[in-house]
Protein backbone atom coordinates (compact mmCIF):
# COMPACT_ATOMS: atom_id res chain seq x y z
CA UNK A 1 0.00 0.00 0.00
CA UNK A 2 1.09 3.86 -1.42
CA UNK A 3 1.32 5.86 1.85
CA UNK A 4 3.25 9.00 -0.31
CA UNK A 5 0.89 12.09 0.65
CA UNK A 6 1.01 13.13 -2.89
CA UNK A 7 -1.10 16.28 -1.76
CA UNK A 8 1.67 17.32 0.49
CA UNK A 9 4.51 16.84 -2.05
CA UNK A 10 5.28 20.02 -3.93
CA UNK A 11 4.24 20.02 -7.35
CA UNK A 12 7.19 20.93 -10.27
CA UNK A 13 5.36 23.99 -10.35
CA UNK A 14 6.41 24.79 -6.59
CA UNK A 15 9.91 24.00 -7.17
CA UNK A 16 12.20 27.17 -6.34
CA UNK A 17 13.82 28.48 -9.62
CA UNK A 18 17.52 26.83 -10.39
CA UNK A 19 20.26 28.75 -11.55
CA UNK A 20 23.68 27.77 -13.03
CA UNK A 21 26.71 30.08 -11.54
CA UNK A 22 30.25 30.27 -11.85
CA UNK A 23 31.64 31.42 -8.20
CA UNK A 24 35.32 32.28 -8.57
CA UNK A 25 36.62 31.19 -4.96
CA UNK A 26 39.90 31.53 -3.74
CA UNK A 27 41.10 31.53 -7.49
CA UNK A 28 39.24 28.61 -8.45
CA UNK A 29 36.04 28.41 -10.69
CA UNK A 30 33.05 26.23 -9.37
CA UNK A 31 30.28 25.17 -11.96
CA UNK A 32 27.35 25.24 -9.51
CA UNK A 33 23.36 24.57 -9.77
CA UNK A 34 21.23 25.66 -7.66
CA UNK A 35 18.32 27.28 -5.73
CA UNK A 36 18.57 30.79 -6.89
CA UNK A 37 17.61 31.89 -3.21
CA UNK A 38 20.81 29.96 -1.78
CA UNK A 39 23.32 32.74 -0.09
CA UNK A 40 26.70 33.05 -0.54
CA UNK A 41 27.38 31.51 3.13
CA UNK A 42 25.27 28.60 2.18
CA UNK A 43 26.97 27.97 -1.28
CA UNK A 44 30.40 28.26 0.43
CA UNK A 45 29.74 25.49 3.58
CA UNK A 46 27.07 23.25 1.77
CA UNK A 47 27.94 23.27 -1.87
CA UNK A 48 31.81 23.56 -1.74
CA UNK A 49 32.63 22.46 1.99
CA UNK A 50 34.48 25.73 2.33
CA UNK A 51 32.99 26.00 6.83
CA UNK A 52 35.83 28.23 7.77
CA UNK A 53 33.11 31.04 7.46
CA UNK A 54 30.92 30.76 10.15
CA UNK A 55 27.33 30.76 10.30
CA UNK A 56 26.20 32.85 13.64
CA UNK A 57 23.37 34.91 13.70
CA UNK A 58 22.72 34.15 10.18
CA UNK A 59 20.98 37.68 9.86
CA UNK A 60 23.72 39.90 9.15
CA UNK A 61 23.79 41.22 13.03
CA UNK A 62 27.33 38.80 13.94
CA UNK A 63 30.18 39.00 11.27
CA UNK A 64 31.04 35.00 11.92
CA UNK A 65 30.91 34.57 8.27
CA UNK A 66 32.45 37.68 6.87
CA UNK A 67 34.60 36.88 3.55
CA UNK A 68 36.11 39.21 0.69
CA UNK A 69 34.70 40.02 -2.42
CA UNK A 70 37.10 41.58 -4.79
CA UNK A 71 38.69 42.71 -1.36
CA UNK A 72 35.72 44.00 0.41
CA UNK A 73 34.21 42.66 3.42
CA UNK A 74 30.88 40.66 2.47
CA UNK A 75 28.57 39.44 5.16
CA UNK A 76 27.72 36.12 3.40
CA UNK A 77 24.69 35.26 5.12
CA UNK A 78 22.48 38.23 3.49
CA UNK A 79 24.23 37.59 0.38
CA UNK A 80 22.39 35.90 -2.73
CA UNK A 81 25.19 33.45 -4.42
CA UNK A 82 24.06 34.24 -7.46
CA UNK A 83 25.04 38.33 -7.12
CA UNK A 84 28.35 37.13 -6.74
CA UNK A 85 28.96 35.55 -9.94
CA UNK A 86 32.04 36.86 -11.61
CA UNK A 87 33.75 38.44 -8.10
CA UNK A 88 36.71 36.94 -6.62
CA UNK A 89 35.59 35.73 -3.31
CA UNK A 90 38.37 34.99 -0.35
CA UNK A 91 37.12 33.05 2.22
CA UNK A 92 39.54 32.14 5.47
CA UNK A 93 40.47 28.78 3.67
CA UNK A 94 42.81 31.13 0.93
CA UNK A 95 44.76 33.10 3.66
CA UNK A 96 47.71 29.81 4.69
CA UNK A 97 47.70 28.07 1.30
CA UNK A 98 51.44 27.19 2.09
CA UNK A 99 50.70 26.50 5.73
CA UNK A 100 52.34 29.49 6.88
CA UNK A 101 50.03 31.72 9.09
CA UNK A 102 48.96 34.73 7.00
CA UNK A 103 50.27 37.70 9.67
CA UNK A 104 47.16 38.81 11.19
CA UNK A 105 46.51 35.16 11.57
CA UNK A 106 50.40 35.03 13.31
CA UNK A 107 48.65 38.21 15.19
CA UNK A 108 45.67 37.00 16.64
CA UNK A 109 47.75 33.58 18.11
CA UNK A 110 50.42 35.64 19.33
CA UNK A 111 47.83 37.92 21.62
CA UNK A 112 45.39 35.76 22.38
CA UNK A 113 42.91 37.15 20.17
CA UNK A 114 40.21 34.49 20.57
CA UNK A 115 38.35 32.10 23.38
CA UNK A 116 36.28 29.79 21.75
CA UNK A 117 37.09 30.96 18.30
CA UNK A 118 33.72 30.51 16.20
CA UNK A 119 33.88 34.59 15.43
CA UNK A 120 37.80 34.47 14.86
CA UNK A 121 37.34 33.52 11.02
CA UNK A 122 34.85 36.62 10.23
CA UNK A 123 37.39 38.99 12.38
CA UNK A 124 40.37 37.54 11.00
CA UNK A 125 38.84 38.74 7.39
CA UNK A 126 37.00 42.01 8.11
CA UNK A 127 40.76 42.72 9.81
CA UNK A 128 42.28 42.41 6.59
CA UNK A 129 40.29 44.41 4.56
CA UNK A 130 40.02 47.24 7.46
CA UNK A 131 44.02 47.34 7.24
CA UNK A 132 44.26 47.09 3.37
CA UNK A 133 41.77 50.18 3.78
CA UNK A 134 44.09 52.33 5.99
CA UNK A 135 41.62 52.68 8.62
CA UNK A 136 42.88 50.92 11.39
CA UNK A 137 44.68 54.23 12.42
CA UNK A 138 43.73 53.88 16.29
CA UNK A 139 42.04 51.77 18.80
CA UNK A 140 38.89 54.14 18.38
CA UNK A 141 38.79 53.49 14.31
CA UNK A 142 39.46 49.58 14.97
CA UNK A 143 36.94 49.36 17.27
CA UNK A 144 34.68 51.69 14.93
CA UNK A 145 34.94 49.76 11.94
CA UNK A 146 35.30 45.80 13.79
CA UNK A 147 31.80 47.04 14.85
CA UNK A 148 30.28 44.30 12.92
CA UNK A 149 31.87 41.66 14.63
CA UNK A 150 30.96 40.59 17.48
CA UNK A 151 32.89 38.28 20.29
CA UNK A 152 30.32 36.55 22.36
CA UNK A 153 34.16 35.70 24.26
CA UNK A 154 34.99 39.58 24.69
CA UNK A 155 38.59 39.36 23.48
CA UNK A 156 38.35 42.55 21.64
CA UNK A 157 41.22 44.09 23.79
CA UNK A 158 43.73 41.37 22.16
CA UNK A 159 41.82 41.63 18.71
CA UNK A 160 42.87 45.34 18.39
CA UNK A 161 46.42 44.50 19.75
CA UNK A 162 46.44 41.84 17.06
CA UNK A 163 45.35 44.27 14.69
CA UNK A 164 47.82 47.04 15.39
CA UNK A 165 50.68 44.67 15.68
CA UNK A 166 50.31 44.05 11.72
CA UNK A 167 49.62 47.73 11.38
CA UNK A 168 52.61 48.76 13.15
CA UNK A 169 55.14 46.11 11.31
CA UNK A 170 53.44 46.65 8.19
FE1 LIG B 1 26.26 36.36 8.99
FE2 LIG B 1 25.93 36.54 11.62
S1 LIG B 1 26.07 34.75 10.40
S2 LIG B 1 26.29 38.15 10.19
FE1 LIG C 1 34.45 33.20 21.14
FE2 LIG C 1 34.91 35.42 19.74
S1 LIG C 1 36.37 34.00 20.52
S2 LIG C 1 33.02 34.47 20.13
Amino acid sequence: MDHTDTAAMPSSADAPPQVDITLDVNDTEHHLRFDSRVTLLDALRDHLGLTGSKKGCDQGACGACTVLADGRRVVACLALAAQYEGRKITTVEALSPNGEPHPVQAAFARHDAFQCGYCTPGQIMSAISLIAEGRATSDEAIGEFMSGNICRCGAYPNIRAAIRDVVAGA
